[in-house]
């Protein structure tokens, strides 16, 4: 963590994060005097190693007497406040860029972690191109912290994580595993595979990072026995209790769905009295059906969860990458072969619809049980070089050489582990 708090004074003159470290040390020790030793709490120590760029004050300001700034600094600790560590209250992630740093390795490859499907082992189906993994986000107004595998598995230490959703929430749970597993012994973890629910288990921290198959949340007729033909695909927009009673007692759960609702214009919905077999079903607009069933989910969570007990998380929209108009190729070759992230400031595609991102954050604010937003989706949206493209399976075969010429081929839905799931990991950590 030390290193990461020095990182982003990088641009910076080099005295200056020395001055800083300075101040640091000089305000942790009065405060030390003032405080005894029960001003230190795990949390506390946390903050002083992570000082972010926007209170640092202007450079200015330090052209002068280095030793009479530094006395004011002190006087004056009251910049010294909560926004040491990333919150994400006062950092809005999404405002930011990706930067490209050569000397960024991931933390894993999909041949170290032995837990990634074929669908994001990228590398290992043919992907020889490596820039992707190489861009690190930087938010505007803070700082990210990089992903420390060690403070995570402190922070889940004697408890159980959840992942409840679709692909991409596999996705993202695949990455958290991959992220943390490589610092425990063989014996002292497992990983039970299931069709709906599988379950990474951490003996030595009596802990488990779990995900749960729920591509809707709610209930339909497509959950385990998945229906190919999307039209005749049936939602249960207002049942969720057959999923959700192995949902409880959890620590930490992080909800997502998204993508399994942008089949069509129209959702064929089960719903209150209609509900007469699957025969009975009304169709409605995909937004409509969406918020009947966000509205179960949240009835769900504020009548079972303890907030005390539980943290809720959801994760946005994963953006999908299929128009390659959004973002300005007019080949229509989708997400295949592009090679960097988009540019453009706020970028946004079709394939991330605004319409949901206000439902759920509506459907949100109303609850009872605080649910704290990863938002993936702007910093995601740029991405268009980090799917799985053709470098995947269909149908639970590889693509061959020439079926990866044709960019109608590639998943620009999913994305390459190690990857942008591992961002967002790193975003839901310095939440957690
Ligand atoms: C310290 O606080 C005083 C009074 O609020 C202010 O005038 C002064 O500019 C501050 N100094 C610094 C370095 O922020
Ligand atoms: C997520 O961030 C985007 C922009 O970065 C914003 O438009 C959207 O409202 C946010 N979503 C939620 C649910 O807060
Ligand atoms: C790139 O990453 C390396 C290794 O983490 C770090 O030391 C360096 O400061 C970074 N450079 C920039 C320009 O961000
Ligand atoms: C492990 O965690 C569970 C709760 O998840 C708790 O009931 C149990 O006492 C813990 N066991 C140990 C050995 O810490
Ligand atoms: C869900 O919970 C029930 C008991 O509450 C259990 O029998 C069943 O195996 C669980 N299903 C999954 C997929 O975990
Ligand atoms: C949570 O804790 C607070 C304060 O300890 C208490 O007032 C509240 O009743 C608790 N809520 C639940 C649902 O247990």
């Amino acid at each position: 963590m030390i290193t990461s708090g020095l990182m982003k004074h990088r641009r910076g003159k080099l005295s200056f994060p020395i001055i800083i470290i300075i101040v640091c040390v000089l305000v942790f020790i009065a405060m030390l005097h003032a405080e005894r030793l029960s001003f230190i709490s795990s949390k506390s120590i946390f903050k002083f190693k992570t000082c972010p760029r926007k209170n640092t004050k202007p450079q200015s300001i330090l052209a002068g007497d280095d030793k009479r700034v530094e006395e004011e600094y002190v006087l004056n600790a009251s910049w010294i406040d909560d926004r040491f560590e990333f919150d994400s209250k006062e950092c809005n992630v999404g405002n930011g860029k990706w930067v490209f740093n050569h000397s960024i390795k991931p933390l894993y490859t999909d041949t170290t972690c032995p837990y990634i499907d074929r669908q994001f082992s990228c590398v290992k189906n043919g992907r020889t191109d490596s820039d992707y993994h190489h861009w690190e986000w930087q938010p505007k107004d803070c700082t990210l912290p990089r992903f420390n595998p060690e403070l995570a598995l402190r922070k889940i230490q004697g408890k159980r994580l959840l992942f409840v959703g679709d692909s991409l929430q596999r996705n993202q749970w695949e990455s958290f595993v991959c992220l943390v597993e490589w610092i425990i012994p063989e014996k002292h973890k497992s990983m039970k595979l299931g069709p709906i629910h599988s379950i990474f288990n951490l003996k030595e921290y009596n802990a488990s990072i779990e995900f749960y198959w729920a591509p809707y949340i709610v209930e339909s007729n497509t959950d385990i026995n998945i229906i190919g033909d999307t039209r005749k695909r049936i939602i249960k927009v207002d049942a969720i209790m057959d999923r959700a009673k192995n949902w409880s007692g959890v620590d930490i759960i992080v909800f997502n769905t998204y993508v399994w609702w942008m089949s069509g214009l129209r959702i064929k919905s089960l719903w209150g009295s209609f509900g007469n077999g699957y025969e009975g079903y009304e169709e409605f607009d995909t937004p409509i059906a969406y918020k009947l069933a966000l509205k179960t989910w949240a009835n769900w969570v504020d009548s079972t969860i303890n907030p005390n007990k539980t943290r809720v998380f959801f994760t946005t929209m994963s953006p999908t990458h299929t128009r390659s108009e959004d973002w300005g190729n007019k080949k229509d070759t989708r997400c295949f072969n592009e090679r960097e992230p988009v540019k453009k400031k706020k970028h946004w595609g079709s394939g991330s619809d605004k319409r949901i991102m206000s439902i759920v954050a509506k459907v949100v604010k109303k609850m009872k049980v605080p649910v704290t937003f990863i938002n993936i989706t702007q910093i995601s949206e740029y991405r268009i070089d980090a799917h799985s493209s053709v470098y995947t399976e269909n149908g639970g075969k590889l693509l061959t050489e020439e079926e990866r010429v044709y960019p109608q081929n590639a998943d620009c839905i999913h994305w390459c582990l190690p990857g942008v799931p591992d961002t967002w990991n790193q975003i839901f950590l310095a939440m957690l």
